[in-house]
């Protein structure tokens, strides 16, 4: 009886839960209610918002309208809605990289829906790393994106390939795991014959600009540059805000990107990834690299050639990584792997500013719930990758497609990767396709072997700079950290070291003190600080040696001193010890030459592109004027090692090349700011060349010693001499002498850097640059210079 009557509530119970949803059914909760939703307009994405919204629009009575934007145009579009004055869209489907422009303008996710227990069925690197903004939830992931890789089994597994490789290079041929051993198996591959007669190649990539090559790029640097210990810090420095992309581990990923080209299909610069799909599929490529979506493709029963030998493996590591921290790279015990969520998936959100929120939010959780999304990820040309704990575990599901065992690999390898700790993510940021948009334009010289990947990338770097400078680079900094899910302030010197303190410490590095402008550069330091009776002064002569100038850094840091200046020798070999000391707490001071990275607290100098120009403005001027100067040049270089060498003649260059009269007669070499170094080049090219019109030196002692060997040859009347420095015991004396047609004012930083370091100290922020000012000197202002320094 009694079971009889719980028999009959379990029935009643059941009908009245069917009679409720029947309610939902017939449509009443979104009644009258149209939301509008901006998509991208490729079956890709934009296809499931379609087949959703038909289905969304039977439950729920509310009406969808999907728009389909092309990909260039659906960031502006989107913003415009958003942050405009008339208000669009209700539900936004956008990159994720997208979500650091469009944070000010989102609404926040309903705590009910982040309640409910779909929601802790997605991964939790998206859902807890790509679904929120500075700890906020204002996105659902609708899609899992990563680069992996894809094999072919049947070359792979093939005996013979086995022991020809074993032979050849000297380890198994498997699924490679580093980028060393991807090249190896690359090269191995690359001009064999496929069971179809046809040839082979090592493996398949995108080049194409706009074609998803940046993405490539990106995931070989993610190995190379995603240190343990300093997260966050591929593509900034995150305690400055330092640009990366031209530190050691990128500059090996370009170098091993452009050579990979050779092992490639013919034609592959144009490739973008539907290139490289095709390839894979139709079983022209040993490997590729590419995000979930060629898996479905690779395992489609009509369209593959290779259905049945489909491999899989994570993004392959490296066995050396470089630590931007401590600016080294470093031995890791097995191969580093930071599998890289490239471009991090589609996410959707909605506007602060639409009127149909709660419908909105109602239709992308219907968009994403684990039914829909399940069908989505296990039915190919919907552009959506697993992302969701149910979808690795219902293997099943995924059997129209693949073989059960092809299932489990290839789930298995994106789950790996992404629950890796190692985990890295895309840039997210405002100006982001700014950022990537000049560096793919940079590296374009880099396949065609016109530009090298160090001078492409460095100048990327300047330009990446001038952009974090433009957006505001604290702001840019606090974001950065934010994407990377860094908490906490940066890791840097604080200003205020010393309040409180007796006695301040300053430790001071010079360079070298062979020439009077270091000597002026000294005696001004000395003099500013003599004035501060708590200045405790230490001074160090690097002696022009950077062994000596770092053990001079290390002796300070030992000392504890309060804060470091230093003017380095050379950029690369004292980099690391400056890092060290700015690490361990110090604000460090970096006078004159710049370093190779961004860990110091200022840089106080003159502009030496700046000056290079005037410098080139001057040249052209001298050798007939804009559009028809002619004349044969000799450029006598500073320390190739040092930047100031670098700008100068860099900014010298970005004007007089663009005179075709112009020639360079001599090539580079280093004449290290010395006298006598000039002096031997300058005998070189009296003797090589016979009409020499203009000597450029990157110094006035230089410049002095080319034309004392232009005196030598009797030659120094038909040659115009241009010198940098300007300082009135040397450079505008020969100026007012005639011997240099004119010198650029470098200015000492001496005693700017004193009182630098002591408002920072005593608590007051410094600007990251301090820029010295320059002035031309020439014949017309040379004799009053002299007059005021009060030299005859
Ligand atoms: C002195 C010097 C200067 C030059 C500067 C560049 O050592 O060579 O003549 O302008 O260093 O760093």
């Amino acid at each position: 009886m009694r079971s009889t009557l719980s028999a009959l509530c379990h029935s009643l119970l059941i009908l009245l839960s069917l009679l409720s949803q029947t309610a939902v059914a017939e449509g009443k909760r979104f009644d009258g209610v149209e939301i509008v939703v901006g998509v991208i307009d490729g079956t890709a994405i934009g296809g499931p918002a379609e087949a959703h919204a038909v289905s969304w629009q039977k439950r729920t009575g509310g009406r969808v309208r999907v728009e389909r934007i092309p990909y260039l145009e659906l960031f502006k579009q989107q913003m415009a809605s958003i942050a405009g004055d008339s208000p669009h869209f209700d539900v936004l489907l956008h990159a994720s990289g997208w979500t650091a422009d469009f944070f000010p303008y989102l609404s926040e996710l309903p705590e009910a829906l982040a309640n409910d227990e779909s929601f802790d069925d997605i991964h939790s690197t998206y859902r807890d790393r790509l679904m929120t903004w500075d700890g906020t939830w204002i996105a659902v992931t609708v899609d899992g994106d990563l680069f992996s890789g894809y094999y072919r089994k049947d070359l792979f597994q093939d005996s013979n390939n086995q022991s020809a490789f074993r032979e050849r290079y000297g380890y198994d041929l498997g699924p490679p795991d580093t980028w060393l051993e991807y090249r190896d198996m690359a090269e191995f591959f690359t001009g064999m014959e496929g069971p179809d007669g046809m040839p082979i190649y090592g493996t398949t990539e995108a080049f194409a600009r706009s074609g998803q090559q940046i993405w490539n790029f990106y995931s070989r640097a993610s190995a190379y540059t995603n240190h343990p210990k300093f997260p966050g810090a591929q593509f900034f420095d995150p305690d400055t805000m330092g640009v990366q992309i031209d530190n050691p581990g990128w500059l090996r990923a370009a170098e091993e990107y452009a050579d990979i080209l050779q092992f490639t299909p013919p034609g592959s610069l144009e490739y973008g990834i539907i290139d490289v799909r095709e390839a894979f599929i139709q079983g022209r490529a040993a490997m590729a690299l590419d995000w979930g979506d060629i898996g479905q493709m690779a395992n489609d029963p009509v369209k593959s050639k290779v259905r049945d030998n489909v491999g899989y493996f994570l993004l392959p590591g490296s066995r050396e990584v470089w630590n931007g921290r401590e600016w080294q790279w470093e031995e890791a015990g097995m191969p580093h792997k930071a599998p890289f969520l490239a471009f991090g998936g589609w996410v959707a959100s909605v506007p602060k500013n639409s009127r149909n929120q709660e419908a909105a939010w109602d239709y992308i959780m219907w968009y994403a719930n684990p039914e829909n999304s399940l069908h989505d990820v296990v039915t190919p040309g919907t552009g959506i990758n697993p992302y969701r704990l149910s979808h690795f575990a219902q293997i099943d599901a995924w059997t129209e497609v693949f073989s059960r065992t092809s299932a489990a690999e290839y789930l298995g390898v994106i789950q790996q990767s992404i629950s890796s700790p190692y985990v890295a993510l895309d840039m997210r940021l405002p100006g982001q396709s700014q950022y990537t948009g000049v560096l793919e334009r940079a590296l374009a010289p880099l396949f065609t072997g016109e530009g090298k990947a160090k001078d492409l990338l460095e100048a990327a770097a300047a330009e990446w700079e001038v952009i974090t400078d433009n957006l505001g680079r604290e702001r840019q900094l606090a974001i950065y950290r934010a994407s990377m899910g860094l908490t906490g302030p940066p890791a840097r010197p604080r200003p205020g070291g010393a309040i409180g303190k007796q006695r301040i410490k300053i430790g001071f590095s010079q360079a070298t003190t062979t020439e009077p402008w270091r000597l002026l550069f000294n005696k001004e330091l000395r003099r500013e600080a003599a004035k501060y009776p708590e200045i405790e002064l230490l001074v160090r002569d690097g002696q022009d040696w950077v062994e000596k100038q770092r053990d001079d850094v290390k002796e300070f840091i030992a000392a504890g001193v309060d804060a470091i200046l230093i003017s380095p020798k050379e950029a690369a070999p004292l980099t690391p010890v400056v890092s060290e000391a700015f690490n361990a707490g110090i604000p460090v001071f970096v006078l004159d030459r710049d370093l190779s990275n961004s860990r110091y607290t200022q840089f106080i100098g003159g502009d030496n592109l700046e000056i290079g120009r005037a410098a080139g403005r001057y040249a052209v001027k001298l050798l007939g004027g804009d559009g028809v100067a002619s004349g044969n040049l000799v450029e006598i270089w500073g320390g190739m090692g040092s930047t100031p060498a670098w700008e100068r003649h860099r900014g010298f260059h970005e004007i007089v090349d663009q005179e075709s009269g112009i020639r360079l007669l001599t090539p580079p070499r280093d004449g290290d700011w010395k006298q006598d170094n000039a002096y031997e080049i300058m005998v070189d090219a009296l003797e090589k060349h016979k009409n020499i019109d203009l000597v450029y030196s990157h110094n006035d002692p230089m410049a002095y010693g080319a034309y004392l060997a232009a005196v030598d040859a009797g030659r120094e009347k038909k040659i115009s001499f241009l010198g940098i420095d300007g300082i009135p015991a040397e450079g505008v004396r020969w100026v007012a002498k005639g011997i240099l047609t004119a010198t650029f004012l470098y200015k000492t930083p001496g005693d700017e850097a004193i009182r630098q370091a002591l408002r920072f100290v005593k608590g007051s922020p410094v600007p990251r640059r301090f820029t010295l000012p320059t002035e031309t000197i020439d014949s017309s202002n040379a004799a009053d210079i002299l007059q005021r320094a009060g030299i005859q």
